[in-house]
């Protein structure tokens, strides 16, 4: 059992977040305010309504991350030190030169590389000290890649290609659903040919969502794209994020997305250089439950 209770400098009366193993449901009482209840793999951002308080809670936390590559005689240190958290439900930019370490650092927040000192952890899971097993079912259940190349299978349709995962999946989206999301309502007996290549990075988002995972994670997901289809691309994964409360990370060079997120964080050199807050960030008032 997992339990989280919040701080908030407007309740005299306990914020309680309480999710479950296994089947993690959330249950938020701001008692004397309202009682939200809701259910999302993780955990949920939580608001005051009619505050500007607003509690965040941490999905995963990174801390002091170091990852050395040995190849050979040569040793290249890809991340040095990093600490950073993910906070519940938020959109965060990761922005940086070639090199410095950004696939790195999101391929070991998601459970596909593991660091040489540091930890990640999940909820208050450590799982950098599980097993492979565990590992793997971290991956599985709770988090979302898209990368830049699409990975569709070409005699699969859309719709066949997302249900490749929601036949495996706990408690998935409908593939035809997830397929709405990103804007493919129209197109889900197409085959991968018979799509744009910003259609079928489309059917790899609705992939990699539609087993509701807590944590998406986008290694430039346009990277492939011209700008103007990359954009419709970054807004799908922005409703998402938006719509299913998905905790997002994205590698990218757009400048947009920068714009949209609620955090962009800097790397240089294997290390986090700067974090800026976006002003543009909704109010805790708007958010949706
Ligand atoms: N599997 C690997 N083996 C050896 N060196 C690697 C490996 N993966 C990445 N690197 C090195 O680690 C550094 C960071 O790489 P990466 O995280 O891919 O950067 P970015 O995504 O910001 O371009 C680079 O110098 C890269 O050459
Ligand atoms: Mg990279």
């Amino acid at each position: 059992m997992f339990r989280a209770t919040a701080e908030t400098d407007r309740l005299d009366n306990e914020t309680t977040l309480v999710a479950g193993a296994g089947r993690p449901s959330i249950r938020v009482h701001l008692r004397g305010l309202r009682v939200t209840e809701g259910h999302l793999k993780g955990c949920t951002r939580m608001a005051i309504p009619g505050s500007e308080t607003e509690s965040k809670i941490v999905t995963l936390r990174a801390e002091g991350l170091t990852k050395i590559y040995r190849t050979g005689e040569v040793e290249v240190k890809a991340l040095n030190d990093v600490d950073l958290d993910l906070y519940a439900g938020e959109m965060v930019v990761l922005l940086g030169q070639s090199g410095s370490g950004k696939s790195t650092l999101l391929n070991i927040l998601g459970g596909l590389d593991t660091p040489t000192h540091g930890q990640v952890f999940f909820q208050d899971q450590d799982i950098t000290a599980t097993d492979d097993t565990k590992l793997t079912g971290y991956r599985r259940d709770y988090v979302g890649f898209v990368f830049q190349f699409y990975n569709l299978i070409a005699s699969l349709t859309a719709r066949e290609n997302v249900a490749l995962v929601t036949e495996i999946a706990e408690d998935p989206l409908d593939p035809v659903e997830a397929l709405k999301i990103v804007g493919l309502g129209e197109r889900v007996d197409h085959f991968p040919a018979q799509l744009s290549g910003g259609e079928q990075q489309r059917v790899a988002i609705a992939r990699a969502i539609a087993k509701q995972p807590a944590i998406l994670l986008c290694d430039e997901p346009t990277g492939a794209l011209d700008s103007k289809t990359g954009i419709v691309v970054l807004e799908a994964i922005e409703r998402v994020n938006k719509e299913l409360g998905t905790t997002t990370a994205i590698i990218t060079h757009n400048s947009v997305t920068a714009g949209k997120a609620d955090r962009v964080i800097y790397l240089g050199d294997g290390r986090i250089t700067r974090i800026e807050e976006n002003a543009e960030r909704r109010p805790a008032r708007e958010l949706k439950w």
